[in-house]
This record gives C-alpha cells, structure tokens and sequence, in this order.
C-alpha cells in the first residue's frame, strides 16, 4: 500500500497531538500508515455510503486502492448497484475504522470516475485470476447458482489463457474528492477528540473545527 500513499509522513505526528495538525490529507496518510503496521488485515477497507435514485442509503465495503491530495479511490463494477448510484448520484461518504488504533476517519465529497488509463493501469497489477473474475462477475445481478459463476470463470479463462487479461469495459474505479473529513481518537472515558476539515472546493483551503465527542 505504501506506493499508493504518495504523501509524506509527517515525523511529529507520532509523538504530537493529531488535533494540532492543519492538513487532513497528510494527517489520514499517518493514520493509515500507522494502521497498516497494527491492522491485522485490511487496513485499507473502508465503509462506502451511498444513495439510491429514491433517497435510499446504502452501504458496503470496498478497499482504498489509492489515496493523495486528488482523493481516495477504489476499483468495482460500473454495473453494479454502486457503480449506478454514483454515476446517478456523484456523491458519498467513507468511513475507515481501525480497532487496533481506536481510530475513525470519516470522509464525505464529490465523486468522479478515474481515467482509463489509471484504470488499465491498476488492472494490470491484478492477479490473473482476479482479472478473468472482475470479467466473469457480473456484480450485483442476481445469479442462478455457483455453477453458472464456475462456467463462467472457465469460458473466460479459457479465452485469455494465453498473454495478457485487458480490462473490462465496465470496470472501472471512482474517486471520492474530500469536501469533509474528520478523524476521531478515542481517550478515556468516552471523552474522545474529534476534529472536522472543511472546504467548499476540491483544491480550497481548510478550516479546521473541534467537536464535542
Ligand atoms: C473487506 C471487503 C472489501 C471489499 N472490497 C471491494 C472492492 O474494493 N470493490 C468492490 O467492488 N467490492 C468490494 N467488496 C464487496 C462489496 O462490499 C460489495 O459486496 C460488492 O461490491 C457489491 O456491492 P453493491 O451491490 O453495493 O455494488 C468488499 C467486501 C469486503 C467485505
């Protein structure tokens, strides 16, 4: 994951207090790294909320495929009822939780769909396995039974079984640009630190608020 966490951590956060810090993007890069070292696994998965086109929420996990001063992005299915949502909807929030830490971080801002070409890009880092699935699994359609998936897997297979597995069409990955973040820590006897980022734009200056817990 380091590679995809371009930001520099910054050395005083490990032994300051994290509501000192003034930037969000570089305070979350800290907190994954230090969550990466203590996670037992899956540091990078994060809660994804989203909409429906009848105002419905809706929730799932994904996992933070890359994050910098753009956004936090994750790779799926455009097909897939999440893919449909955000496309309807380019809005979401995510919430990363680290056990190991008792630490949350919620994010919440625009989305947009990652170019092609950083798509084919992070495709081609996929096992082979994994890319004749992301073809064989048409995600969040109902499907007959595991046999049909299984034959499916072996037709595709089959059909790349020699060079190189090229992305499917309708997969892709989304881009969750930060308007809001805000990272909890607990402390003793519930009377945590809480501290929200805000911006009005992508690339705007933040203003930093303290919560209540
Ligand atoms: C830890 C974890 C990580 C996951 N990561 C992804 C992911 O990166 N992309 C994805 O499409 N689904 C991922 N899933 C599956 C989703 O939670 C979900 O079941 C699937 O994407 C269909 O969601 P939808 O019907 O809302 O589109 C993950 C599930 C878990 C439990």
């Amino acid at each position: 994951m380091s590679d995809t966490v371009p930001i520099e951590h910054p050395t005083w956060l490990t032994s300051g207090d994290f509501t000192a810090a003034d930037e969000p993007l570089q305070l979350f890069a800290a907190w994954l790294r230090d969550a990466t070292g203590s996670e037992p696994r899956d540091p990078t998965a994060m809660t994804l909320a989203t909409v429906d086109k009848d105002g419905l929420p809706n929730a799932r996990m994904v996992l933070l495929k890359g994050v910098d001063e753009h956004g936090f992005v994750f790779y799926t299915n455009m097909d897939s009822q999440k893919g449909h949502e955000l496309d309807e909807r380019p809005k979401a929030a995510l919430v990363f939780h680290w056990k190991s830490l008792n630490r949350q971080v919620r994010v919440r801002g625009n989305v947009e769909r990652v170019t092609d070409a950083e798509a084919d890009a992070y495709f081609a880092t996929r096992p082979k396995q994994a890319q004749i699935g992301a073809w064989a699994s048409k995600q969040s359609a109902p499907l007959e039974s595991r046999l049909a998936f299984e034959k499916a897997i072996a037709i595709y297979a089959a059909k790349y079984a020699i060079g190189t597995v090229p992305r499917p069409p309708n997969w892709s990955g989304f881009r969750i640009i930060p308007l809001i973040m805000e990272f909890w820590h607990d402390r003793p006897f519930r009377l945590h630190d809480r501290i929200e980022f805000r911006r009005e734009l992508p690339g705007g200056r933040w203003s930093k608020t303290r919560l209540y817990p």
